[in-house]
């Protein structure tokens, strides 16, 4: 190698290096940006809220022996009494929120009241959980947690 060649292999060999620190530097950049998006959603999507994991207490204190972790009613209890199945996409789309508070405030024939152990929030909140439990059509969705 000739010395004007050598000087300018290294020359090359230079602007390479600082090119893909360039390079480096931007992607790690728009790493850290999609990161940041991530977070966020992930957020909004999967971290329960404070008021979330209250409603899911509630349900699992007062609800699940009869009506199942799941809503869907597949205990001892919950078979014995016939309790409903709050999975139940149809019976969900059917039934508001407002009946919903009703029949847990009031109860209905083998259904216990809870409007003297659970306030008007408390119902609101376990109202709320009711909706997670809802079965989902779509498969690759998690059907409950
Ligand atoms: C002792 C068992 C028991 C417990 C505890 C219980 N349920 Fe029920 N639930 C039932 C039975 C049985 C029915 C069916 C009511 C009937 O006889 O028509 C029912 C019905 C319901 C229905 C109406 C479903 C339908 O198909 O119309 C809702 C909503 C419901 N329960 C929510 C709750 C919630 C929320 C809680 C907790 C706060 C709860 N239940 C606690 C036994 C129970």
């Amino acid at each position: 190698m000739s010395r004007t060649m050598r000087k300018e292999f290294l020359a090359i060999l230079v602007g390479i290096i600082l090119l893909g620190g360039v390079v480096t530097a931007a992607i790690s950049e728009q790493a850290k940006g999609n990161g940041s998006v991530k977070g966020n959603s992930n957020v909004a999507g999967c971290e329960p809220t404070a008021e979330a994991l209250r409603a899911k207490e509630l349900y699992l204190k007062n609800c699940a022996r009869c009506h199942g972790d799941d809503g869907r009613a597949q205990t001892p209890l919950g078979q014995r009494l016939k309790a409903g199945n709050l999975a139940d996409a149809r019976w969900q789309w059917e039934t508001s929120d407002k009946r919903i508070a009703e029949i847990i405030t009031n109860g209905e024939e083998r259904m216990p009241a809870f409007g003297k152990k659970l306030s008007p929030e408390e119902v609101e909140l376990v109202v709320t959980h009711v909706r997670t439990l809802r079965e989902r059509s779509h498969p690759s969705s998690p059907s409950h947690q």
